[in-house]
């Protein structure tokens, strides 16, 4: 387990090396998913359950087009949030949020522009709990250049922007490896966020990097996170039941190729979702290999959109609820990650109906059950 203190934080990252960065979706699909294979240094450990932290870097044209939108070449020292000295061009590209715009950035931005900033009066009408709808409304789709291009001559003094702006903070992903099996690397699965407001196109600044401007040999900024909170069962002989739709897969791709190359004897049972099966079934071929060495004793997918009607693991799940019971009865531990604002509830509902159905019970006497699985650290959630 990874409770050790890990020589590499956030605060002082490893410079890790970019070794493999594929699309795992077809041409055909209608997202872009990554499989990326990070270096480790000797001596960097993780365990399956945890996460990697990527450090992002604002775009070069961001960073250019904040620097001519206030006017600055860049070269004018600044303090970071650490007070430690540092060059305006510096702070922009790995210190400062610079995308997306926040109330508290503009309220800030309001409050020390000078008299005669342009829309002044209405930047300050946003203020307060009052008018957080219409402030919603303004940041909404907006980054920071559009502030600054909108209202320029807010920023007098270019150590202002560390009142304006937050810190710009690492993204968080899976560990889609076991080290059993690749000690000096961690894998992750990337979904590229991609979307379309005020007329522009925008993209996620980290996924954004890894699927644009992260060339294999690149190095990038990495710190290894624990997360005692999902883990495999200690017991190795237990019955483990997973559901990860898109993204939610990676832990258990690590959870199933640490209990492969360590010979552990507890059944597998994996749930997987995504829209189209020819599209974009992640790590096809590796879960079908480890269906037939008898790694994953099931594995049941659920493509939405290969049919009228949706279809989603919560209904595969339905299908196979008497033995899912059996399963839960012979102490299977149920792990669900993935999305936490719709799936990972509707996946709790049906773990509650199932065993309502499988014990005979009522819904209350459900809940007691699952709440004693949750006790035994029996049922376990990453979702995000
Ligand atoms: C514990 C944890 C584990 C995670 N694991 C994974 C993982 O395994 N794989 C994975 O891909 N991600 C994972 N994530 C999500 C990941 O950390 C990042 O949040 C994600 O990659 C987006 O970061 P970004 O820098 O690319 O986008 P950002 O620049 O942060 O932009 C994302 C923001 O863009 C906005 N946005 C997105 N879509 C739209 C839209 N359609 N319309 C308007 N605004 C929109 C939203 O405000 C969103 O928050 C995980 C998160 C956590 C907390
Ligand atoms: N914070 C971020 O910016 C960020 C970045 C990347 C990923 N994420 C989040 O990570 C999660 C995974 O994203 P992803 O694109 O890989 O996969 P996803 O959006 O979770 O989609 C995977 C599958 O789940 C289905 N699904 C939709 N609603 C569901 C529900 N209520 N119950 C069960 N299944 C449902 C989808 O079907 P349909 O689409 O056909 O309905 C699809 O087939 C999502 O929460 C996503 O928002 C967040």
């Amino acid at each position: 387990m990874s409770t050790e203190t890990q020589k590499y934080t956030r605060n002082s990252p490893y410079q890790s090396t970019m070794l493999v960065n594929y699309v795992l979706t077809d041409k055909d699909s209608e997202k872009e998913t990554r499989h990326i294979e990070l270096s480790l240094e000797e001596g960097m450990h993780y365990t399956p359950g945890d996460a990697v932290g990527i450090l992002p870097t604002n775009r070069d044209s961001e960073v250019e087009a904040v620097l001519k939108a206030l006017k600055y070449k860049g070269d004018e020292p600044v303090l970071d949030f650490f007070k430690k000295p540092t060059t305006l061009d510096d702070a922009l590209r790995t210190k400062l949020h610079i995308g997306k715009l926040t109330r508290g950035s503009v309220n800030s931005y309001a409050k020390l522009a000078p008299e005669g900033t342009p829309g002044l009066d209405f930047l300050k009408s946003l203020a307060g709990q009052d008018n957080k709808s219409k402030a919603e409304e303004y940041v909404w789709g907006r980054e920071f250049i559009d502030l600054l291009t909108e209202h320029p001559g807010g920023i007098t003094d270019p150590q202002q922007l560390f009142t304006v702006l937050q810190r710009l903070t690492p993204r968080m992903y899976s560990i889609a490896s076991s080290q059993a099996k690749f000690a000096n690397t961690v894998h992750t699965t990337v979904r590229v966020v991609r979307y379309h407001t005020h007329n522009r196109d925008r993209q996620g600044l980290c996924s954004g990097h890894l699927g644009e401007r992260a060339p294999e040999g690149e190095v990038l900024p990495i710190f290894l996170h624990a997360n005692a909170q999902f883990r495999l069962p200690e017991d190795t002989s237990a019955p483990v039941i997973m559901v990860g739709p898109g993204t939610g897969i990676a832990p258990f791709r690590a959870f199933l190729e640490h209990r492969q190359t360590h010979g552990h004897t507890g059944d597998n049972w994996l749930f997987f979702g995504e829209q189209r099966a020819a599209s974009d079934f992640l790590y096809k071929d590796e879960f079908h290999s480890m269906l037939a060495d008898g790694t994953l004793q099931r594995l049941d997918t659920a493509f939405s959109r290969d049919q009228q009607k949706k279809i989603y693991v919560q209904d595969r799940m339905k299908e196979n609820s008497a033995e899912l019971w059996q399963w839960l009865e012979r102490g299977a531990y149920f792990y669900v990650c993935g999305d936490a604002s719709r799936m990972a509830k509707d996946v709790e509902q049906t773990l509650l109906d199932t065993i309502a159905n499988g014990k005979d019970c009522s819904p209350e006497h459900a809940l007691e059950y699952l709440n004693e699985l949750k006790k035994a650290k029996r049922y376990q959630l990453d979702v995000y």
